[in-house]
């Protein structure tokens, strides 16, 4: 069975790293495509180094862009690889520009299409990743649903093909028990990232030498820090959004908690262009280049909160039981909203500032946290359905 994975965007690779070990290990024949949508060392090649994701068959290096100058030049790339490869399926993740030309290349060609992380949305359609997702979804013969709430929008969608948990066994492909089963094909895996955050932290030892060595790089010492990223377009081409974040930032720092910030190399830009007053000024305050995975692992189940608009960070605080201030308007993981653990604010001084007091107040030691996301077996009920779909 030969299989044609297509990332190139940060969280695909660690979405895809997972997923492909699975496949290397029932022993399919996986091609990787790379976009080189994202292209520096510390936001491509340190992931396919410390998640052991096989070199790239095809890199595209197609970089950076305006949006439809990006995507028509990946399109072209994808559309060249999948006449040459001619895999019998391809497998496409999360909501990036890659995601959509992952979709349109193949969906031309009638080559069946899987998507990793479908039926998310956030129902603000001046999101670019939420143009893209509802494309890639609408393009695919299996939409792989990391939740129910994902399997809910679907289903206002259009889509009534399902799987679910009770039809399949992660381990026996053959236990797909209703073999008419046509695709659009909806079926609830579990988060994949759910996977691959336990099998690290595990991997850290718990509290072990790993986890403290990566700390003290910084000089932290756990539950006395606040980890944040910042990416999202609405926030880093809008300055006044970005310096109501940059400056809840500071005044947590002088608050008297550290502030570890990895800077996406978007933000980077925007801080520049925006001439803002430079946040590395202020006590407490960690800038730091993109970090690894293992070491963001570390970093997020050790912090006191997170404050993020990333889509994977803010449940990856939910895997680890750390409260989180999402700086969005909206969010595609509303449970995690409902029940509590992260609060939606916006990206204003004030809303940020409130949320962090109100969640450094509260006790979460005995919240609870439903398992929305799955038991952390997402890539071994993948690789079954896609072996069930290609051979029936
Ligand atoms: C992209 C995805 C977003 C995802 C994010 C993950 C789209 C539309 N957006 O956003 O959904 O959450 O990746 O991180 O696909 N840059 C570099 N070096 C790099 C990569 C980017 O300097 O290796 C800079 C460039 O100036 C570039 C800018 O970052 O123009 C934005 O990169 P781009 O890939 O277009 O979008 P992201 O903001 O990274
Ligand atoms: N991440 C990382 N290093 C960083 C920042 C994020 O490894 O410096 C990881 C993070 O743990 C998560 C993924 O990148 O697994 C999320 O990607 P990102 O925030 O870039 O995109 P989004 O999830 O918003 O699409």
């Amino acid at each position: 069975m030969k299989v044609l994975s297509i990332v190139g965007a940060r969280p695909q690779f660690i979405k895809a790293a997972v997923v492909s070990r699975q496949m290397r290990r029932v022993g399919f024949d996986e091609l990787l495509v790379h976009t080189g949508q994202h292209y520096d060392f510390g936001m491509s090649e340190v992931f396919f180094r410390e998640l052991e994701l096989p070199a790239p068959s095809h890199y595209l290096g197609i970089g950076s862009g305006r949006h439809g100058e990006q995507t028509a030049r990946m399109l072209t790339g994808i559309e060249e690889v999948l006449l040459k490869e001619d895999p019998d399926i391809v497998v496409i993740y999360g909501d990036t520009n890659t995601t959509l030309a992952g979709a349109l290349a193949p969906v031309k060609l009638h080559i069946p299409i899987a998507h990793v992380e479908a039926g998310l949305r956030s129902f603000n359609r001046r999101m670019p990743e939420e143009i893209n997702r509802i494309v890639a979804d609408h393009c695919s013969d299996l939409l792989f649903c990391p939740t129910e709430t994902a399997v809910e929008n679907l289903k206002k969608e259009g889509f009534h093909n399902l799987i679910g948990a009770a039809d399949i066994d992660a381990n026996r492909p053959s236990s797909i028990i209703h073999h008419q089963f046509q695709a659009p094909l909806v079926v609830n895996v579990g988060d994949v990232m759910l996977d691959l955050a336990r099998q690290v932290k595990e991997r850290l030892g718990g509290e072990g030498r790993g986890q403290t060595e990566i700390l003290s790089r910084y000089g932290l010492q756990p539950h006395e820090y606040v980890l944040t990223t910042i990416h999202r377009a609405s926030n880093t081409d809008e300055p006044e959004n970005l310096r109501g974040i940059l400056e809840a930032m500071r005044q947590i720092a002088r608050r008297g908690l550290k502030v570890l910030f990895p800077v996406h190399p978007r933000t980077r830009k925007a801080m520049e262009k925006a001439d803002l007053p430079a946040l590395a000024d202020t006590a407490g305050i960690i800038l730091s280049e993109p970090v690894s995975y293992v070491a963001m692992i570390a970093l997020e189940s050790e912090a006191r909160l997170l404050l993020t608009d990333s889509g994977g960070v803010q449940k990856e605080a939910y895997f680890f039981g750390v409260p989180c201030v999402v700086a969005r308007e909206e969010t595609e993981w509303t449970e995690l909203v409902e029940i509590g653990w992260n609060r939606l604010v916006g990206a204003k001084t004030e809303a940020i500032l409130e949320a962090t007091e109100a969640i450094l107040r509260e006790d979460f030691t005995q919240k609870p946290r439903p398992d929305y996301y799955g038991a952390g077996h997402a890539a071994a009920r993948i690789v079954n359905v896609l072996q069930w779909f290609v051979g029936r």
